[in-house]
C-alpha cells in the first residue's frame, strides 16, 4: 500500500482543491458512491456531528461540544448522508479508533465528509483518516506517545488557537503518525515528539494529533470551542429550556389524540420523559408504578408521594411483589434472573395496558449513551455483558410505537431538563438503580428474609454517604448481600452472619468506573452501623475494583 501511495504523491501546493484530493483518494481507496450534496438552507438547527470510528471517547467528544451549547450528534463512519442531511451539519468531528489507516479494511470517512465543504476535524486516528484520504502518508511511529506532553503552537493566527497560550498541555494516545503531510496541509503545532500534532490546510480541515475531549487536556474544551464557532460558525443556541419547548412541540405532533403510557421507576431518566409527556399531552398520558418487591425501603411510597402530591399526576399503583418473589423462587443464575425479570414485567404491564384499552404510544426515559452503544462502530461487536432489560427488548415485543423524549440526552442534561420542568431535588439528583433492582445485589436466591436485611443495609450506606454530603458526587453508592457468611464474636457468643459488600463508584456514564476513596471514618461508621443494626450481618467489607475489570452491580 505504502508503494501505492508513493506512485501518487503530488506535490504540495496551497491552491490544491478538495476535489484533487478526492480523485487521488478516490484511486487509492476505490470509487465511492457519487455524491451530491444537498444541505439544509441554514436554520437555526445546527449540529456537529461526530463521525465515529470506535473511540471510546466519542461519547466525551459530543459532550464536549454541548457543553458549547452547541448540538452535537454521533453516527457511525458509514452513516448515509442522508441521516446527516436532516440533522443540518455545521461542521464534522472525526473520532479517534483502534484502527491504523494503513492496515486493509481500515474505516475511513465517506466522500460525503470532504465534498460538503463543511469545516472537517480530525481527532488522532481521525486526523490520520484525513491524512491518508486526501493523499499524505501514515505509518507506525518509532515511537508510541501514551500520556502528557506539551504543545507548542507554531501559527498564532490559526482559528482554531483563538485566546490560548502556547504552549499547552495535552493529552496524546497513539502509535501511528503522520510521515508524509497531505499536499496543501502544513503543521500549525509541535511536541518534543510529533512534529506534526496539529495539522490544517489553511483553510478549515483541520487534524489534531492529541485528544482535546479529556480532561487531562485542560485547554481541550477551548478547542473545541474555537472549531464550532469561529471555524463552523454556530451560534451556541442548544440549551435546556430550548430543548424543553422544541420536546413539547415535537411530542404533541407525534402523539396528536392518541394515547401514551409509561413505566416510572422512580430514577430520573422516566420522572423526566413523564414529566415532559405529561406538560406536552395532559391526562392522555398514563403512568404506571410497578412495584416488583425488589426496591428499597420506603422508595414505592416516595414515588408515589412525589408524582401525585408534587407533580399532581395520576399514578397506577401496582404491587405485584409476591408474583415477582414466587417466580425467581430457586432462580440464582444471574441472567437468568433478569430474563424472569424481564419477561414478567412485560407481562405485568401488558396486563395493565389492556385494562386502559387503546394504548398507541410506550414512552421510555432511554437515554443517549444507551442509543450510541447499540448503533455505533465501537460498540457494535462489542460482546454482551449482562441483558439490561429496560434498554431495547420491551418495544419490539409489546405492539406500541416508542416515544423516547430523552434519546439525545446524556444523563446530566437529563437531569438539567428535569430541573427546567421544576422536577423535586431529590429526584433528579437520585442515583442510577437497575430495573431488575435488589435482585441482583443479591448473590444466590432472592428470598424474603434476605431482602430485608439488604433493605436495612442500603438503608445505612444511603444515609451516611448523604450525611457526609457524597451522595451527589458519587455515581452510585449501594450494599450487596453476598453468598457468604463467616464466623464472628459478639457480646461473649459466636456468631455465623452474611456478609454485606460496600461499593461506590464514581463514574461519567457508567461504562466505566473507578471505586470511589471514601474516607476511612465513613467506612468505619457504615461497617459499625450495619453490623449493630442490621439482624443477622457480622462482617462489612468494601468493594475496590473498577470498571473494567469489575461491573459496577455484582451481578
Ligand atoms: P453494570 O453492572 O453493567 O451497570 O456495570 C452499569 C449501569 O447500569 C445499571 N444497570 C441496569 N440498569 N437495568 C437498568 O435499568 C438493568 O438491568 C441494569 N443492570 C445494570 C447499573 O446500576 C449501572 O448504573
Amino acid at each position: 500500500m505504502e508503494n501505492e501511495l508513493q506512485s501518487h504523491r503530488i506535490s504540495a501546493s496551497d491552491d490544491v482543491e478538495v476535489s484533487t484530493y478526492l480523485e487521488i483518494a478516490k484511486e487509492l481507496h476505490g470509487e465511492q458512491p457519487t455524491f451530491e450534496p444537498k444541505l439544509l438552507p441554514p436554520g437555526e438547527k445546527e449540529t456537529i456531528v461526530v463521525i465515529d470510528f470506535g473511540s471510546q471517547y466519542s461519547m466525551l467528544i459530543a459532550r464536549r461540544v454541548r457543553e458549547c451549547h452547541v448540538y452535537c450528534e454521533i453516527v457511525s463512519y458509514d452513516a448515509p448522508w442522508e441521516k446527516i442531511a436532516s440533522l443540518n451539519p455545521r461542521g464534522f468531528i472525526l473520532s479517534g479508533g483502534p484502527a491504523s489507516v494503513y492496515e486493509p479494511g481500515a474505516p475511513l470517512a465517506p466522500t460525503y465528509i470532504y465534498e460538503s465543504h463543511l469545516p472537517v476535524m480530525g481527532i488522532c486516528y481521525g486526523m490520520q483518516v484525513i491524512a491518508s484520504q486526501l493523499g499524505g502518508r501514515v505509518s507506525l511511529g518509532e515511537k508510541h506517545e501514551y500520556g502528557h506532553a506539551i504543545l507548542h503552537i507554531s501559527d498564532d493566527n490559526c482559528p482554531l488557537f483563538a485566546n490560548l497560550v502556547s504552549p499547552l498541555h495535552i493529552w496524546m494516545s497513539h502509535g501511528d503518525q503522520i510521515v508524509e503531510m497531505p499536499p496543501g496541509f502544513k503543521s500549525l503545532a509541535y511536541t518534543e515528539n510529533s512534529p506534526n500534532a496539529v495539522i490544517g490546510n489553511g483553510e478549515d480541515i483541520f487534524g489534531l494529533q492529541f485528544h482535546p475531549e479529556v480532561t487531562h487536556t485542560p485547554q481541550g474544551k477551548n478547542i473545541l470551542g474555537n472549531f464550532v464557532y469561529q471555524i463552523c460558525g454556530c451560534q451556541g443556541n442548544w440549551t435546556p429550556s430550548r430543548f424543553l419547548a422544541e420536546s413539547i412541540d415535537k411530542i404533541r405532533e407525534q402523539v396528536g389524540k392518541g394515547k401514551v403510557i409509561c413505566a416510572l421507576s422512580g430514577g430520573v431518566d422516566s420522572a423526566v420523559t413523564a414529566t415532559l409527556i405529561y406538560r406536552a399531552i395532559g391526562d392522555n398520558l398514563t403512568c404506571f408504578f410497578i412495584n416488583n418487591g425488589l426496591l428499597r425501603r420506603e422508595e414505592p411510597e416516595r414515588v408515589l408521594n412525589t408524582f401525585q402530591r408534587n407533580l399532581n399526576m395520576d399514578i397506577v399503583y401496582v404491587d405485584v411483589s409476591e408474583r415477582f418473589l414466587e417466580r425467581l423462587r430457586k432462580v440464582v443464575d444471574p441472567e437468568m434472573k433478569r430474563r424472569v425479570i424481564g419477561k414478567e414485567f412485560i407481562e405485568v404491564f401488558e396486563e395493565q395496558a389492556a385494562k386502559l384499552g387503546k394504548v398507541d404510544f410506550l414512552a421510555q426515559g432511554t437515554l443517549y449513551p444507551d442509543v450510541i452503544e447499540s448503533t455505533t462502530a465501537g460498540t457494535k461487536a462489542a460482546a454482551k455483558i449482562k441483558s439490561h432489560h429496560n434498554v431495547g427488548g420491551l418495544p419490539t415485543i409489546m405492539k406500541f410505537t416508542l416515544i423516547e423524549p430523552l434519546r439525545h440526552l446524556f444523563k446530566d442534561e437529563a437531569r438539567e431538563l428535569g430541573m427546567a420542568l421544576d422536577l423535586p431535588e431529590d429526584m433528579i439528583w437520585r442515583q442510577p438503580f437497575p430495573g431488575p433492582g435488589l435482585a441482583i445485589r443479591i448473590i444466590g436466591e432472592v428470598t424474603k428474609e434476605k431482602l430485608e436485611v439488604l433493605r436495612a443495609a442500603d438503608w445505612i450506606v444511603m444515609n451516611e454517604i448523604k450525611k457526609a454530603k457524597l451522595y451527589r458526587q458519587l455515581w452510585q453508592s449501594f450494599a450487596v448481600l453476598t453468598d457468604v457468611k463467616s464466623v464472628g464474636v459478639m457480646g461473649d457468643y459466636r456468631t455465623y452472619g452474611y456478609l454485606i459488600a460496600v461499593r461506590a463508584i464514581n463514574s461519567n456514564d457508567a461504562m466505566t468506573a473507578d471505586w470511589s476513596r471514601l474516607p476511612y471514618d465513613l467506612l468505619a461508621r457504615i461497617s459499625d452501623r450495619i453490623v449493630n443494626e442490621v439482624a443477622n450481618v457480622n462482617r462489612v467489607v468494601y468493594d475496590i475494583t473498577s470498571k473494567p475489570p469489575a461491573t459496577i452491580e455484582w451481578e
